[in-house]
């Protein structure tokens, strides 16, 4: 039955019918609020690359953990900003490290918020690398001894969740056995496990001070071209124990969140990354888009593909939006 008796507009008609028949929602039950942590007890520093994004000491990340629960989004992940680097990201594994001070402050003063923490030694090293560099080249089996350290010293300060970004082969068997073995079999692990090595990182290397001071990320991170090959890693990560996997970035791959979607009953979450933020907020700031409607399609969008969870810098915000 085609048209004149079918009219796919009726039930475009009105804001209830359009309602009624809406396929998904997102809710802010479905966000995750990033939140970069740094040393020290003064006020939080803007990020200049990510308008409306921060620098938080403990206390101030406590304080907008509060802002993000209250909002409704139910989790948080954590981006340490450490004072030091040096070439065995030492302070991304020390007990009093920026991200496990601030996972301590978060719990004490959000006890119910689930506190998930990006592992990642980026931020840690010297030369801006994922993993320990030898010889000028990323040594996978070396970097997954410290990455494994660094996951159970995020869990001792409390974490719930620990999100490996590295993308080192083995890296959720080796954390999970570290976990397993310091008796944290409880800690969740969310991989990061399609990572591309992406452009849409810009904002976030200048704001986590983590751009290669040689070389890029191409050796460890995944094609852009290459979508068979996340699916690969998705599968491997479940194998190897992950809890929940993820993609990213999360617009320019929405085809490859729905074939990860479809090849797990896994949760699955998306990262909406700072390059996705940063291009609607200049368009937005030079009045070419409406903010709130580009953000809140783009949610439903991801959401459409196959996202359960959506890490987005807007989760707060967006939530207020959604209420
Ligand atoms: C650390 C890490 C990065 C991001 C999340 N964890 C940067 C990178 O791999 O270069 C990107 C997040 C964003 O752009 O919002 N490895």
């Amino acid at each position: 039955m085609a048209f004149p008796t079918t009219r796919m507009r009726r039930l475009r008609r009105t804001g209830g019918i359009r309602q009624m028949v809406r396929e998904h929602r997102v809710s802010p039950a479905d966000l995750i609020q990033p939140l970069f942590v740094c040393s020290g007890d003064g006020a939080s520093v803007p990020i200049e690359s990510l308008p409306g994004q921060a620098h938080h000491p403990a206390d101030r990340a406590a304080e907008e953990a509060r802002r993000v629960h209250a909002a409704g989004v139910p989790a948080v992940i954590l981006f340490g900003i450490p004072d030091e680097k040096d070439e065995a990201a030492s302070s991304a594994y020390a007990a009093d490290g920026v991200v496990q001070n601030a996972v301590r402050a978060i719990r004490r003063a959000v006890p119910e918020l689930v506190i998930v923490t990006d592992v990642c030694l980026c931020q840690y090293m010297s030369h801006g690398h994922c993993g320990v560099l030898r010889g000028g080249e990323v040594d996978n089996d070396l970097s997954l001894e410290l990455l494994a350290e660094t996951a159970v010293s995020h869990a001792s300060a409390g974490a719930d969740v620990v999100a490996p970004s590295d993308m080192m082969d083995g890296r959720v068997a080796a954390i999970r056995a570290a976990l397993d073995g310091d008796g944290h079999s409880g800690v969740a692990i969310m991989a990061y496990s399609a990572k591309f090595a992406s452009a849409f990182y810009g904002p976030f290397r200048d704001a986590a001070h983590s751009v290669p001071s040689e070389g890029d990320r191409r050796g460890y991170q995944l094609d852009p071209a290459n979508g068979r090959e996340a699916l690969r890693e998705a599968l491997l990560d479940l194998e190897e124990g992950a809890d929940m996997l993820m993609v990213k970035p999360a617009l320019p791959y929405l085809d490859v969140l729905r074939s990860v979607r479809e090849v797990t009953l896994a949760p699955l979450a998306a990262y909406q990354v700072s390059g996705e933020y940063a291009m609607i907020k200049a368009a937005a700031a030079s009045g070419a888009m409406d903010e709130r409607a580009a953000v809140l399609e783009s949610l439903a969008a991801i959401k459409r593909a196959g996202a359960d969870m959506i890490i987005s810098y807007w989760a707060a915000e967006a939530a207020e939006w959604l209420h």
